[in-house]
């Protein structure tokens, strides 16, 4: 007999304190949304490691995203989805962290790979959340970058860019791809369609890899190109005329809009 009644004594005190915790989770889940991660950096002050990448944009600092970067954990990268995003990352629990605990806000532009081989494991294999900070953005989280690795927490927030939405004409005569970039708002993109002018219609583009974008054929060769852009919010954008018929490969064009 006692021990059911303590058990079920027991379970109703159970059940009261799990009805309170649902009631503080919406209160807690609005005001505090950080998660923890790890972070650690890849190349040096110039960052030149951290150009081209994963994602597939170029040289950082003509499109306009700096040494404000970060690659991501498998789990994290999403496939290249997560391209473009951005986050603020603040060092959270350690010594090596520096005063005031400012976030830094860094776009996703490359991708920190699994490696399966190392003994003591690896910070970007799955299912780990972690950033690969250039070093500039890792000097500033903490007092001592010989410290390699820290916790932080971190959290999606809205990218800031400067102009419109950017599109860059790669691929060959047969195989057109189109890199977009300098993304504002949510930053990373989920669906692209392309308008010919000469087609007169919309036709959805697939993504290849990182943020370029294909038909899978080279029907833009010739034809000036509007472009519709959702994010990864949902939003859309429409953007007329933003590349002139007469354009060539790894001209780059902006649109005039953005999110
Ligand atoms: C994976 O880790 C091992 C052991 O540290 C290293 O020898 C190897 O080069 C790494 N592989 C890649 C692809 O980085």
């Amino acid at each position: 007999m006692y021990p059911s009644a303590s058990s079920s004594h027991f379970a109703a005190a159970t059940m009261a304190a799990a009805a309170a915790l649902l009631l503080l989770l919406p209160a807690l889940s609005a005001t505090d949304d950080w998660a923890d991660a790890h972070a650690t950096f890849y190349g040096d002050e110039t960052g030149a490691e951290t150009m081209q990448g994963a994602c597939g944009y170029g040289n950082l600092f003509d499109q306009g995203y700096g040494l404000d970067t970060t690659a991501l954990s498998v789990a994290l990268f999403n496939q290249g989805w997560s391209c473009g995003g951005c986050y603020a990352v603040r060092c959270q629990g350690s010594a090596y962290c520096a005063p005031g605990g400012a976030p830094a806000t860094v776009t996703a532009t490359n991708l920190c790979p699994a490696n399966y081989s190392k003994p003591s494991g690896n910070w970007c294999n799955p299912p780990l959340r972690h950033f690969d900070l250039s070093k500039p953005v890792f000097l500033r989280l903490v007092t001592d970058f010989h410290v390699g690795i820290v916790p932080v927490q971190y959290r999606r927030v809205p990218c800031a860019r400067r102009g419109g939405v950017r599109f860059e004409m790669r691929g060959n005569r047969w195989w057109v791809a189109v890199l977009v970039f300098n993304v504002a708002g949510a930053g990373d993109v989920k669906a692209v369609a392309a308008r010919g002018s000469r087609d007169g219609r919309w036709a959805d583009m697939s993504r290849n890899w990182g943020q370029i974008w294909t038909n899978g054929d080279g029907r833009e060769v010739g034809q000036g190109l509007s472009f519709r852009v959702v994010a990864g919010d949902g939003r859309a954008v429409e953007l007329d005329s933003v590349v002139p018929q007469g354009w060539a490969f790894g001209q780059s064009f902006e649109g005039k809009g953005q999110f």
